[in-house]
């Protein structure tokens, strides 16, 4: 089919190089010139393992304009996968997407060939709707159709969330859906071969093609992200009770997971969670209960929980250190989740700030997010090249993203560079034993010191 994508951020791009590579023709739209430009030579605009591969593998199906004209005029299928970011109220803002929109719809005003509009862009429900009155009042009921079709892709995993899914979900009228069934008919039939190192996972079964009305489909995406919030911001305050009683929440969330209605996964405690959905799709879930008459509780709660559980890590370095003025600190990890070197609502930032603020001397370091994070950070944040570096001469050590490099560290090498041997993990990531001689403190677990395990209360 010929697939055209309005939007080379990470969902519009990795949509638009997993379907060249499963041979449709696919164009990639973008109003940013120099973006454009630099995708046309191969440079990617953000990090996403193995994305730049896969572009490559198929160079034949994929190409990148900034004219919406020509790509619209020629395509099957429209993608609009534009940034719908927050408002200072959490309302979502449409701003990027209408203006595609219209552009679009002036097209297809010229174009006789049947087109499906679909947005993967994570919209207000009704959006959809909206679209679709755009569509009639310009006269393109009878050829253009308008479908919601959220993505469930996680940063660093993308590809192989897309490649392998759970669940493909289309919200819109029967004759659209057969349109993206057809789409996506060799990810649902698993009839690829796989593109990605680590091939097609062992136990995994064809995905559940979803068809439901368009508002089902926008209010899932949103209704799926704030469940997983609320898990993570549920085993947080677990972990906080475990802190105060002596308990383990590794231990606790293991026991709780192997019930399958509950199930193991998203309940790994530590500093909450950030990233670009998560933070973004709770507060406008919010928005939207609220404008609809309804007062959320639950999810005011999960928000209000995330947004103090990062700070929980300064409250632990002060029992340690008392006053922080002058004190050398450690930041290992600034992207909001390790594969990534996204920082937005990344918890390092405000952290990182704090300290400062404090007096603190901080060394930061992130194997792929210190460029970025330059621009976000006060000047006297000192960015080493290496672990070791910005271990040197530290009081204490906080690991705030769990990236493979840290976790798998020599603790003895970490030890004989530090000043003091202390390691905060807002990841419960580091796998440390009683020999280690390590002040070591988690989330919930206790806090293991030269003299064994203690507890807060003890
Ligand atoms: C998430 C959803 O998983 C994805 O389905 C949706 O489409 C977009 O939002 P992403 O933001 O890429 O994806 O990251 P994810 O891996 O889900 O992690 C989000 C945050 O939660 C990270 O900051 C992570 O550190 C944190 N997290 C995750 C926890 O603190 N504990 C957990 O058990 C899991």
């Amino acid at each position: 089919m010929k697939v055209t994508v309005i939007g080379t951020g990470y969902v519009g791009l990795t949509t638009g190089a997993s379907l060249a590579y499963l041979n449709h023709e696919v164009t990639c739209v973008d109003t940013d010139d120099r973006k454009v430009e630099q995708l046309s030579q191969g440079i990617m605009p953000f990090y996403e393992p193995g994305l730049h591969e896969l572009i490559h593998m198929r160079p034949d199906h994929i190409r990148f304009t900034s004219s919406a004209w020509e790509a619209v005029m020629d395509a099957d299928v429209v993608f609009f996968a534009v940034g719908t970011p927050a408002n200072e109220d959490g309302s979502p803002n449409l701003t990027f997407l209408f203006s595609a929109v219209e552009e679009t719809i002036g097209y297809l005003r010229m174009k006789s060939k049947p087109t499906v509009l679909i947005n993967k862009s994570t919209v207000p429900v009704g959006t959809g709707d909206q679209i679709d009155r755009k569509v009639k009042e310009a006269g393109l009921a009878n050829r253009v159709m308008v479908v919601s079709n959220p993505e469930f892709l996680r940063q660093g995993r993308a590809l192989f969330d897309t490649f392998y899914p759970e669940r493909i979900v289309v919200g819109g009228e029967q004759a659209a859906s057969d349109v993206l069934e057809t789409l996506y008919a060799a990810v649902l039939n698993q009839s690829f071969e796989s593109p990605l190192l680590t091939g097609r996972p062992d136990g995994y079964s064809l995905p559940d093609y979803i068809r439901v009305d368009r508002r089902s489909a926008e209010l899932a995406k949103y209704a799926a992200n704030a469940f997983l919030a609320m898990k993570i911001s549920f085993i947080n305050e677990i972990a906080n009770v475990c802190d105060r009683v002596g308990a383990d929440v590794r231990q606790v969330a293991g026991i709780i997971g192997a019930d399958p209605r509950i199930g193991p996964s998203f309940l790994q405690a530590g500093i909450g969670y950030g990233g670009s959905c998560f933070p973004k799709d709770t507060r406008a879930l919010q928005f939207i209960a609220d404008t609809n008459g309804y007062d959320f509780k639950l999810l005011s709660a999960v928000i209000e929980v995330n947004q103090s559980q990062k700070f929980i890590m300064i409250h632990k370095l002060y029992e340690q250190l008392g006053e922080l003025a002058g004190k050398q600190i450690a930041v290992l990890g600034l992207s909001f989740k390790p594969g990534t070197d996204d920082l937005r609502e990344a918890p390092s930032i405000p952290l990182i700030r704090t300290l400062v603020a404090a007096g603190a001397k901080v060394r930061v370091h992130d194997p792929v997010a210190m460029r970025k994070a330059a621009a976000l950070l006060p000047d006297s944040v000192h960015f080493a090249g290496g672990i070791l570096e910005a271990l040197s001469q530290a009081d204490a050590a906080l690991l705030i993203t769990e990236w493979p490099e840290y976790t798998s560290m020599d603790i003895g090498k970490l030890k004989s560079v530090m000043r003091r041997p202390l390691v905060i993990d807002g990841r419960n990531a580091l796998n440390v034993s009683e020999h280690d001689e390590l002040e070591y403190i988690g989330i919930g677990i206790g806090m293991k010191g030269t003299a064994g395990y203690v507890y807060a209360n003890e």
